[in-house]
């Protein structure tokens, strides 16, 4: 989640406010006088349900929590991001400064020459290590390796010493303090030591080629200081660069690939990758053996719309990957914006990824069986079958389903992958399914979707650092994402969103990123670190293929349908506010009468019931500009 989002989920808007202003309540929303302007008429309100604020006096402006402290303390968003953020008790991600960046690039630089060593090594025909090294060659020509994926993935060998690597690096003015930051010694009593030792070495680049990190197999022979145990497979340890949920191993080679077919596969293992890309079937990434986590699944959606999860049958894990990526993706459930040909645009629920599951047949993962059927791998993953098709299987072939006991377990099972399912067709094709196969009425299996202990327990079950990620209750704007996004990814709208006013976004994050983007920043690099993952986000909106013509059409009309939502949400506010003003006004009403005529002025207090002529000629008012808007809307455009 973004620190934008942490925040706007920590602070509730009623509570900021009110410390700053008394709010009254009015229905579902709060009334106060503004603070912003001299009244006496409260026309400030806030609504908790969509935590914004509005003033329909004379600022005639509103926001969210970040617009309301920018507009009180006279402040920027980034000022007022990080204010809250320290009151939320949010850490705000450490400010990438040129000096940040340089350290990173250093990171990667150490890990580049850490990979070339690895690689001459295993490629060496003389030196120190070139006797233990033949284990490693051996090893690789037993796996079947090819010489070209040895180059391709520039495949190494760790030489079985405490300092081979560390020393290396030191020849070449790395010292071995660095080496520790990049993860590739440990800092020991008596100095630091290589952490590779007698392993044969994966470098784990990032999506964009860059060497994030390194897994290091065990091969036979003993490596020093191993003792018993040895875990088949080390990796570097977390850093600044290293973070194995942010990266799937092979993407920056896959991606040209996933991109022509829309489709990635994910498998578990460096060897499964390779072996798929040997064979010239590129598309192949893997998760290295961990549950997925949506950054992973973000960077796929990027290039694929078709994610199958290719898992070794035996493979414990495989249930928890199943599990999370079904999660992560029903959770990127969105109202997406479909215009039709007329330019308007409609919003339409969808799941933007097809997530399929091809489990391998018993015993065998993807690399023995594209080695021994190259020809075969299209087909089987071909096969590879929605995620609730293949749990049902799974669940058919696990239990005798004659046998009642072994139904109920069966459906615990099940029910909570349905109760995931967020497309309510599905859901409910999948429910008369389970129906069917529990021989249970429907009705019944409904209310076993929503027993809340499995949800809970559901939850429990996945990781703490994936449970983080969940996008929990958003008040994303769709429609202004959906206009951002647009611009973004179709920079030449930028002529036409020269005429476009910043306060058209009621979101801070999107007023902030237009302004920045519009006063001339068109990366990621050159935008701040808070509004960095927001605008990453908005670059993986997927968008309809646009030409000039239709991207500006769908830009009018977008704009068009923001002021539009904004006009009405404000008609119908001020419509409740009358409605609160009339259900209790009339003995305040009567009682102001009364004063007016016995000639006495009645104080008008902050708690004063905002007066019912002025609201309702205000109400008046903006269903007449509401009406006007949309009267010009269909007028022709020229003729405005
Ligand atoms: P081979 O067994 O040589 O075919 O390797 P593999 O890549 O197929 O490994 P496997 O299927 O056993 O595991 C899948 C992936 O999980 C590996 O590629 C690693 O990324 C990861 N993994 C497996 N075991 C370990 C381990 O002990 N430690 C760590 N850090 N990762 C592991
Ligand atoms: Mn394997």
């Amino acid at each position: 989640m973004s620190t934008v989002d942490d925040v706007k989920q920590r602070i509730d808007i009623v509570d900021l406010i009110s410390q700053h202003v008394t709010l009254k309540r009015a229905g579902r929303n709060y009334v106060a006088v503004c603070p912003f302007h001299a009244e006496k008429t409260p026309s400030f309100h806030v609504d908790p349900a969509r935590q914004s604020w509005h003033c329909f006096g004379a600022c005639s402006t509103g926001g969210d929590i970040f617009a309301f402290i920018m507009k009180k303390d006279g402040i920027e968003f980034r000022d007022a991001l990080h204010l809250l953020a320290e009151q939320a008790g949010v850490a705000l991600e450490t400010r990438r400064d040129t000096q940040e960046d340089a350290r990173r690039a250093r990171l990667f630089e150490i890990n580049e020459a850490a990979a070339a060593y690895f690689h001459a090594m295993l490629l060496a025909d003389d030196g120190p290590y070139v006797a233990k090294a033949q284990a490693a060659r051996d090893y690789v020509s037993e796996r079947h390796l090819a010489t070209s994926s040895i180059e391709k993935f520039h495949i190494g060998y760790a030489p079985n010493t405490w300092d081979a690597l560390t020393s290396h690096l030191e020849g070449r003015g790395i010292t071995a303090a660095e080496a520790v930051a990049a993860g590739l010694a440990v800092e020991g009593d008596r100095g630091a030591y290589d952490r590779f030792r007698h392993r044969l070495m994966f470098p784990i680049r990032d999506d964009r080629g860059r060497v994030a990190g390194f897994g290091g197999r065990v091969l036979p022979g003993e490596a020093l200081g191993s003792g018993e145990n040895q875990p088949k497979y080390v990796n570097t340890s977390q850093s600044v660069i290293f973070d194995k949920g942010a990266i799937l191993y092979a993407l920056d080679l896959a991606k040209d690939a996933i991109r022509a077919e829309g489709k990635a596969v994910i498998v578990e293992g460096y060897m499964d990758v390779i072996a798929a890309h040997e064979h010239g079937y590129s598309n192949v990434v893997a998760s290295m053996g961990t549950a997925l986590t949506e950054r992973q699944v973000t960077l796929l959606k990027r290039h694929a719309t078709t994610i199958v999860l290719a898992l070794d049958a035996d493979n414990a894990g495989s249930e928890a990957t199943i599990r999370s990526a079904y999660e992560i993706v029903n959770n990127s459930l969105r109202r997406r914006p479909v215009p039709n040909a007329r330019g308007i645009v409609r919003q339409v629920d969808t799941i933007d990824v097809d997530l399929r599951v091809l489990s391998m047949p018993e015993g065998r993962d993807p690399d023995d069986v594209v080695r021994s059927q190259p020809d075969a791998w299209p087909q089987i993953v071909d096969q590879a079958k929605p995620v609730l098709d293949h749990l049902f299987d799974v669940a058919a072939a696990r239990h005798d389903l004659t046998d009642p006991r072994q139904r109920s377990v069966a459906v615990a099972e099940l029910s909570p992958f349905i109760a995931l399912t967020a497309d309510r067709v599905l859901q409910s094709h999948y429910l008369q399914r389970l129906s069917r196969m529990a021989k249970v009425d429907e009705a019944t299996l409904r209310l076993e979707l929503r027993q809340p202990v499995r949800a809970r327990q559901l939850q429990d079950e996945v990781p703490e650092d994936l449970r983080r990620e969940q996008p929990a209750t958003r008040q994303h704007d769709p429609r202004e994402e959906f206009c951002l996004a647009l611009l973004l990814q179709y920079p030449d709208l930028r002529a036409e969103a020269g005429g476009l006013d910043s306060g058209i976004f009621s979101q801070s994050e999107n007023r902030a990123l237009f302004e920045s983007w519009i006063g001339g920043a068109d990366d990621g690099e050159s935008l701040g670190p808070d509004l960095r993952p927001h605008y990453e986000h908005l670059l993986t909106v997927q968008l309809p293929a646009y030409d000039d013509t239709t991207a500006v059409r769908a830009l009018r009309a977008t704009v068009f349908g923001i002021e539009q939502h904004r006009m009405r949400e404000a008609k119908r506010t001020r419509a409740s506010a009358l409605l609160d003003v009339a259900a209790q006004g009339s003995a305040a009403i009567a009682e102001r009468a009364r004063a007016a005529i016995d000639g006495r002025v009645l104080d008008v207090t902050e708690d004063d019931e905002p007066d019912p002529a002025t609201v309702f000629v205000n109400d008046m008012e903006a269903g007449l500009e509401l009406h006007k808007r949309e009267l010009d809307q269909h007028r022709p455009r020229t003729a405005r």
